[in-house]
């Protein structure tokens, strides 16, 4: 994953795709395809901004300027089914590598299944849900820091926690320890990930997966959890009365409430708006400040609140 840096094509005026099928583009756009690209970009720019595969991101209306690396080539896969070591390139898609290592019989990645999300993307906010985070099975990622110099970063260096991971650097791939065990079990546990994620959530209507990040309860609410816990922004915002409320094309869906869905006709200011709408109402109910989860890109800055 080294060598001489080579000079990738630079595209102007690029879309972004994203989940949420809405938003700006970018002036500057490369599609990368191995760490040497990454290298010739971060070294040759100030400041890059990496795309995954767009599922936890807004892109403003404007679209952004500082150089976007499409992270979708960098698509090596490596599985020893023996070992249970598996590489994937930032840019494999996590469903993708889920089914290739079941099929292999090797488990431990199942538990992320309907996680739409790049293995970058994942990997760098520690992708997750009921049945477990990304970070349980990584063994070691590796970077392109900002001098253009790849790095390997071992798990027990890593700092994970509830979506964060703390990497700094250009992710360009990553090492999974996964464990051997029966394919038709691993199949029938990926299938009952996916069942729970469907009755739950709205995958149907295009949304950036949950809006918010699980917040943790500074003082105890009553019927809600005691001080310290970590309680379901959807359901925060299920109680604040917000299922259904709309700006412009973009609504909080009746299915989960931490889901922000658009359509056709909404803008990325619509959905800016009602993640405002959605934080008020939390905060006057409950006095719950929420974070957000999803990214937001604009000219200026992160966008958002
Ligand atoms: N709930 C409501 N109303 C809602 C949504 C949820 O009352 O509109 C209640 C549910 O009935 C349940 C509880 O809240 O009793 C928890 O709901 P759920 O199991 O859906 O989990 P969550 O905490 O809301 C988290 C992750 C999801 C992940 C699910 C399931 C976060 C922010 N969300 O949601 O992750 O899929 O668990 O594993 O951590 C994502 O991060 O994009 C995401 C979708």
């Amino acid at each position: 994953m080294s060598g001489v840096a080579s000079q990738p094509e630079i595209l102007e005026d690029a879309p972004i795709s994203t989940w949420f099928g809405i938003g700006g583009g970018a002036d500057r756009l490369c599609r990368v395809r191995s760490a040497d690209d990454v290298a010739w970009c971060v070294r040759e720019h100030d400041a890059v901004r990496v795309l995954g595969d767009g599922a936890n991101l807004l892109v403003d209306d404007a679209g952004v300027g500082s150089l976007v690396l499409d992270t979708a080539g960098l698509a090596d896969v490596d599985i020893d089914a023996t070992s249970g070591r598996v590489f994937a390139g930032a840019g494999v898609r996590l469903p993708q590598l889920i089914t290739r290592t079941v099929r292999e019989g090797l488990g431990g990645l199942e538990v992320l299944a309907g996680i739409p999300a790049s293995v970058g993307g994942a990997t760098k906010m520690n992708a997750g849900g009921r049945f477990g985070s990304i970070a349980d099975v990584i063994a070691a990622v590796y970077v392109v820091r900002e001098d253009g110099a790849v790095a390997r970063i071992e798990r027990s260096s890593l700092a994970y926690g509830y979506r964060v991971s703390g990497i700094q650097g250009v992710i360009v791939g990553a090492e999974f320890s996964l464990i051997p065990g029966d394919p038709v079990a691993l199949r029938d546990r990926l299938k009952s990930c996916m069942a729970y994620k469907k009755s739950s959530q709205p995958m149907g209507e295009p949304s950036a997966g949950c809006c918010f990040k699980n917040p943790v309860l500074e003082q105890s609410i009553e019927g809600v959890g005691e001080a310290g816990a970590r309680v379901s922004a959807g359901m925060l915002i299920d109680r604040a009365g917000c299922k259904g409320i709309r700006v412009g094309g973009a609504r909080v869906s009746e299915s989960h409430a931490n889901f922000l869905v658009t359509g056709d006709e909404a803008r990325a200011a619509d959905v800016v708006a009602l993640m405002h709408e959605v934080v008020r109402r939390v905060n006057d109910r409950f006095g719950v400040p929420l974070e957000r989860e999803v990214v937001v890109w604009s000219r200026t800055a992160e966008a958002g609140p």
